[in-house]
């Protein structure tokens, strides 16, 4: 495919230009984009000079942060994990407005990338696997435009990191990245992996985020990404996942009264998550989903399904 073959020769010159002689610290998520990108990066620069951090937010979706550091290690990309969930569980405590969380997410990722650069030095350059609608979105367009919402990885570097930005897909599409990301011989199951947002599932579970709604999340997101994949449901959808709502409603279980959380199952369609539709999934698959997470999720005692398009709703619920 000669369009790939361009945009991945544009991007290692871009990456080699911009780098020049100096050493990047590329902030990876385990996401497609970031994973892509650190892959290019290594290829432009040589291992040597690229280090990849990887902060575990503790808001990952369950398992996610060991896939991700044996994935991008297999990458032979030199890799550090930092784990910060408690530390991110904190500074997010008691806050329940989704643009406070995403700023306060935002800046304890620069914060952990300050320290971790601080204490290695050399770093000239900070890489990230931001794409065009994720400028696009967190810019506004146009005068007068609004922010909808404030991507956690774009917004400038605060001047105190004394580094550049390298950010090799700023002007690219997702289907173009993962073009790119075949081309450089990353593997499908990394490559047609979902979108993820960086600040996670802290934008998932409405309202105040605590430790044992992660975990209640994480079980009911997991069954449904899960099923979809064994129905072969999965690349039908762009995106696909669940979200916690801070309503409690009335069940029966056996004999027993419940009063427990609700859950919203979305997935949607989408070519650049710019505009997304409805993703048709069938009801009776949807009612085993919903099923499954009743019985096996603890907490979790009614399901819904998400059928707004974008616009006017977005694909995240915050
Ligand atoms: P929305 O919710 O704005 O999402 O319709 C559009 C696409 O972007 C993803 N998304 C993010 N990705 N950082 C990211 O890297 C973020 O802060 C972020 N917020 C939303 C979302 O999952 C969807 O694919």
């Amino acid at each position: 495919n000669w369009q790939a073959d361009d945009v991945v020769e544009a991007t290692l010159d871009y990456v080699k230009e911009t780098v020049a002689d100096g050493k990047v610290l590329m902030a990876v998520s385990g996401g497609v984009d970031s994973t892509v990108a650190v892959a290019l990066m290594s290829q432009a620069l040589g291992n040597d000079r690229v280090t990849a951090v990887f902060v575990d937010h503790g808001l990952l979706r369950k398992n996610e942060a060991s896939w991700v550091k044996e994935k991008i290690e297999s990458l032979g990309v030199n890799l550090v994990v930092l784990n910060r969930a408690q530390e991110f569980y904190q500074a997010l405590s008691g806050v329940s407005d989704p643009e406070q969380k995403r700023k306060i997410i935002g800046l304890k990722f620069i914060e952990e990338f300050e320290t971790y650069a601080k204490a290695n030095e050399g770093f000239t350059h900070l890489g990230q696997g931001t794409l065009y609608p994720d400028v696009i979105e967190s810019a506004g367009h146009g005068a007068g435009a609004k922010v909808i919402k404030s991507h956690h990885n774009v917004g400038g570097l605060p001047e105190r990191l004394h580094m550049a930005l390298v950010e090799p897909f700023r002007y690219l599409f997702k289907d173009e990245v993962r073009l790119v990301g075949r081309k450089v011989g990353i593997s499908n199951e990394l490559v047609d992996r979902h979108p993820f947002p960086g600040p996670g599932l802290a934008v998932r579970i409405l309202g105040e985020i605590t430790a044992d709604k992660v975990e209640i999340l994480q079980n009911a997101d997991q069954i449904f990404i899960d099923k979809l994949r064994e129905k072969d449901l999965y690349k039908e959808v762009w995106q696909a996942f669940a979200v916690l709502l801070p309503v409690k409603t009335v069940g029966v279980m056996g004999d027993n009264r419940t009063y427990q959380w609700t859950c919203a199952l979305r997935a949607v369609t989408a070519t650049d998550g710019m505009t997304a539709g409805v993703g048709d999934l069938p009801m009776e698959f949807l009612v085993s989903v919903s099923d499954e997470i009743v019985r096996k999720v603890d907490g979790i005692n009614r399901v819904v399904y998400d059928i707004t398009t974008k616009p006017p709703a977005t694909i995240e619920w915050e």
